[in-house]
């Protein structure tokens, strides 16, 4: 088989990319603005890889389509502050390239295995999401956050009205804060724009406070990295029709969290770390409203769990990784990561 990964060096990219060189005989062509995440990979035989803009490179895009049994366009901004400070960029990138890539399997009748996001259910109030019955319930137009759900929400309809008129073979999956190893950089973290458990591992270890916005008591279920590649291995890997046309959520319904919580087991993890820098000062929490951390044009998610049973009935699968081992594997990947890149040690007291 062969796999096309547009946006290979990404958090889900470079573990996808990882785990199917190392199980499997499949040949995986992949582009990137970046490598550094794919170094190990890049002497592979199986793995044939341009680093560039997927914009500046579209007959080569095209090329590798067509040669290919599966595609996954996973090019795109995934991080809320950018959301807010650059919602045209989220909208040009997300949607607007990520259409061309769909309009080119459409014409080469190619396979797309699509990442949309748990963010398309918006506000729905439901206390479990399920992918062919929950609601998409999204704030109003000057609540900037919700460009990127609603690009993505676009574009699965979109995906699904080929799929029922010009025969596209699809299947739509739902992540639902996956976390792990490679999940975002210092430098996304030194402007306050990571997702949040690698924004505060990175405020621990800069000995700044963890801020939660608006008092931290909204929920998230996070699920760990190598539980999502094994779903989506499972898609990959299924040898007959039952995946397609289908929308999976992928996530953790046991992982659930307020973020007040996150950030005292991150706290606690730290703490007890042999990584973790000895002078270090213990921060505290303190509470931020979100337009002071986001801007006024932010609207947060008060909890989101999603169903996963669709995921268990038709792929035999279920998450197998705890929170806690979760968040240790995260916290320790970042300390050894992030020493070094962090504010020097005479400015870690000031906060
Ligand atoms: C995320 C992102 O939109 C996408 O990465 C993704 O598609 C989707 O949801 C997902 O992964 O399922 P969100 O869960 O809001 O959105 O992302 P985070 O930035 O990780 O924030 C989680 C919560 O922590 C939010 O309520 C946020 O306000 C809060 N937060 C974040 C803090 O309280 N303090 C911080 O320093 C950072």
């Amino acid at each position: 088989m062969r796999v096309f990964v547009i946006g290979a060096n990404g958090f889900i990219g470079h573990h996808l990319i990882g785990r199917i060189l190392s199980e499997t005989n499949w040949d995986v062509s992949g582009i990137d603005v970046h490598s550094h995440r794919l170094v190990h990979h890049l002497q592979d035989d199986r793995f044939h890889f341009l680093e560039g803009d997927m914009r500046a490179h579209e007959a080569w895009i095209e090329e590798r389509i067509k040669e290919s049994d599966v595609v996954l366009p996973l090019v795109s901004i995934a991080t809320p502050a950018l959301y807010i400070r650059e919602p045209l960029k989220v909208f040009e990138l997300n949607f607007e390239e990520n259409l061309k890539i769909i309009r080119t399997c459409v014409r080469h009748r190619k396979y797309l295995v699509f990442p949309s996001t748990s963010e398309v259910y918006g506000l729905c109030p439901d206390d479990e999401l399920r992918e062919d019955a929950g609601r998409h319930v999204f704030g109003n137009v000057e609540s900037q956050r919700w460009i990127y759900g609603v690009s993505k929400h676009l574009l699965e309809r979109v995906i699904w009205a080929y799929g029922i008129h010009e025969g596209l073979k699809f299947t739509i999956v739902r992540p639902f804060n996956w976390i792990g190893p490679g999940l975002d950089g210092a430098d996304a973290a030194r402007s306050g724009a990571a997702r949040v458990v690698t924004q505060f591992i990175w405020n621990l270890l800069n000995g700044e406070p963890l801020r939660l916005v608006n008092g931290g008591e909204q929920r998230r279920c996070f699920t760990y990295i190598s539980d999502g590649i094994d779903c989506l291995m499972a898609i990959l890997g299924c040898k007959d029709a039952r995946c397609h046309g289908q929308i999976f959520n992928i996530g953790n319904p046991s992982a659930d969290l307020s973020i007040r919580e996150l950030a005292g087991m991150i706290v606690g993890i730290c703490g007890e770390s042999p990584l973790r820098p000895k002078q270090l000062p213990v921060p505290g929490l303190i509470d931020v409203p979100h337009e002071v951390y986001y801007g006024p044009s932010y609207q947060d998610i008060p909890e989101r769990k999603p169903s996963i049973s669709k995921a268990r009935d038709i792929l035999g699968w279920t998450p197998k990784v705890g929170i806690e081992e979760a968040l240790k594997t995260t916290v320790d990947f970042y300390l050894a990561e992030f020493i070094g890149s962090q504010k020097p040690p005479h400015s870690l007291n000031q906060d």
